[in-house]
């Protein structure tokens, strides 16, 4: 999978990505992040990309035609299945939607920043508009980085185990069950017998029931909508 990330602050995310998971997905070509800066399709010669907004509003647009340029000269490279847009008014971000994006071969993240983009942008260049939650960050950067890494690891081979992301949080509309590593008994406080067990149907069973018991009391808004 390739993502192309466009932003004002390119620096800003190199080191997250050069750190983490995802840098070791991108080592095993399993992913491709690409980083463009928007400055450098800026048409004044002060490298700036924003505008006063029409109306006399306060603060400043993100202006089209450099941002077009940059999303047109990447199409013109490869077919892209969504040009992604972060806003805190777009649609809010999930696992049900990394999962999707988790199956598409290429995708542009356009950063957002100042007041928004010049409408005309997301109506004729954006396919999907996301938001990471219900706070206004400075820009899109970190909401770019949030879904980068959500799709990322989702990807086959991104993470060693096979099966662990798909026992995550939310991947079955639960929240995960306890987990616990050794030592069997830390301070009088025992791992649960079941666990060592060996019986591997009773665990099951234990682990669904922990996740439901879990799912009730933290967040039971995820069992009235299981839409996953
Ligand atoms: N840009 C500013 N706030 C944001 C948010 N909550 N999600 C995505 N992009 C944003």
């Amino acid at each position: 999978m390739r993502i192309d990330i466009l932003t004002l602050f390119p620096n800003m995310m190199t080191m997250f990505f050069e750190e983490s998971i995802v840098s070791r997905a991108q080592k095993k070509g399993l992913a491709e992040i690409h980083f463009h800066d928007l400055h450098d399709y800026s048409l004044t010669r002060y490298g700036s990309v924003d505008d006063y907004p029409y109306g006399g509003n306060a603060g400043m647009v993100m202006a089209i035609e450099p941002l077009a340029n940059c999303i047109e000269k990447l199409q013109a490279e490869r077919q892209y299945d969504e040009v992604v847009y972060t806003a805190p008014d777009g649609e809010l971000f999930t696992q049900k939607c990394a999962n999707q994006l988790s199956l598409l071969e290429n995708v542009i993240i356009l950063c957002g920043h100042y007041k928004g983009v010049d409408e005309r942008l997301r109506e004729h260049f954006i396919t999907r508009e996301i938001s990471i939650g219900d706070y206004v960050l400075t820009g899109g950067e970190l909401a770019a980085a949030v879904i980068s890494d959500a799709v990322i690891r989702l990807l086959p081979g991104v993470i060693g185990d096979e099966q662990s992301a798909l026992e995550d949080s939310f991947q079955d509309g639960l929240l995960a069950p306890p987990e616990y590593t050794r030592p069997p008994e830390f301070r009088g406080w025992r791992v649960p017998d079941i666990l060592l067990s060996g019986n591997h149907a009773k665990i099951a069973q234990w682990r669904y029931d922990q996740a439901l018991q879990r799912t009730k009391e933290r967040r039971p808004d995820l069992l009235e909508k299981n839409d996953n």
